[in-house]
């Protein structure tokens, strides 16, 4: 089995997801999605970016390497009746059941960033993007002191290092990578911009019942616990995250959590 999709399947992200549906809305107005463009979502999870976009009235397809997450999405589109959105299974680095120059929209929010090979990805990307169409990805930076950023640093601590060759999704979070990546797939630096932006996390319970769902479902969060109990340091990891997850929390509802995480948001017009 591809550890890729592995990874993603082993969780629910759904469960994650419900506690960014409000960010997503946003990202979708910021990008002014009108009725009737085509829209790909990719690395879509249950739909979180893909939903509003079909709910603006464009016609949305979310692709995603994990089977239960594309079941979710298609799930949900017809709970919310919405014909116009459909959900399949494919994997980033090789879009090969997609044409060429076919989406207005490309949108790939934390979802393409975690493809084993960033420089197929970009590839594919410009390649199903219809010249003058767009390209926008959210991208979790390395070494950012918010939530996620950190989530994945203390969870490398307690995990065996990565096979020979593995390139960081994190990587997808610095500019230089992403020109580079761009710029192989033809795409010159003038045309590609880079700023940071806010995703937040917003959970009816505390920060310690927040992370009890990363450590149900959040894949690379569930493979560092499943490390730390081998090497007898789940406790150490549990007390990091509780540590974390209540330090970044910003709600002033007791006993709710609402943690802002920042990510790069990239555009590329093709
Ligand atoms: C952190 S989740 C984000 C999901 C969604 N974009 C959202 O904002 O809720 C990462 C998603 O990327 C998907 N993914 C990871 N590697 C992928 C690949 N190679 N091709 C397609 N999807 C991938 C995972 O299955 C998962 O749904």
């Amino acid at each position: 089995m591809n550890p890729n999709k592995a990874l993603w399947e082993k969780g629910d992200f759904t469960r994650i997801a419900e506690s960014m549906r409000e960010s997503g809305e946003a990202l979708i107005d910021s990008l002014g999605v009108t009725p009737g463009q085509t829209v790909l979502d990719l690395g879509c999870g249950d739909g979180t970016t893909a939903l509003p976009a079909a709910r603006r009235g464009a016609d949305v397809l979310g692709v995603d390497i994990a089977r239960n997450l594309v079941e979710a999405g298609n799930r949900r589109a017809r709970e919310h009746g919405l014909t116009n959105l459909r959900f399949q299974e494919g994997d980033a680095c090789s879009l090969n059941a997609l044409a060429d120059d076919t989406f207005d929209l490309v949108v790939s929010i934390f979802g393409a960033m975690f493809a084993p090979k960033p420089f197929d990805v970009a590839k594919e990307m410009v390649r199903v993007t219809r010249p003058g169409g767009r390209i926008v990805m959210g991208n979790w930076i390395p070494n950012d002191p918010t939530l996620v950023a950190q989530i994945l640093k203390i969870s490398a601590a307690y995990s065996p290092p990565p096979p020979e060759g593995f390139v960081s999704p994190m990587t997808w979070g610095v500019e230089g990578h992403v020109l580079e990546r761009f710029g192989a797939a033809g795409v010159p630096p003038e045309r590609v911009t880079c700023v940071r932006d806010t995703y937040t996390f917003d959970y009816a319970k505390t920060p310690a019942e927040l992370l009890a769902v990363f450590r149900e479902c959040y894949g690379p969060t569930m493979n560092a616990f499943d490390a730390a109990e081998k090497s007898g340091r789940s406790a150490d990891l549990q007390k990091e995250l509780v540590a974390l997850f209540e330090s970044q929390n910003r709600s002033s509802k007791p006993g709710s959590t609402s943690i802002p995480a920042t990510f790069l948001r990239v555009t590329v017009s093709a």
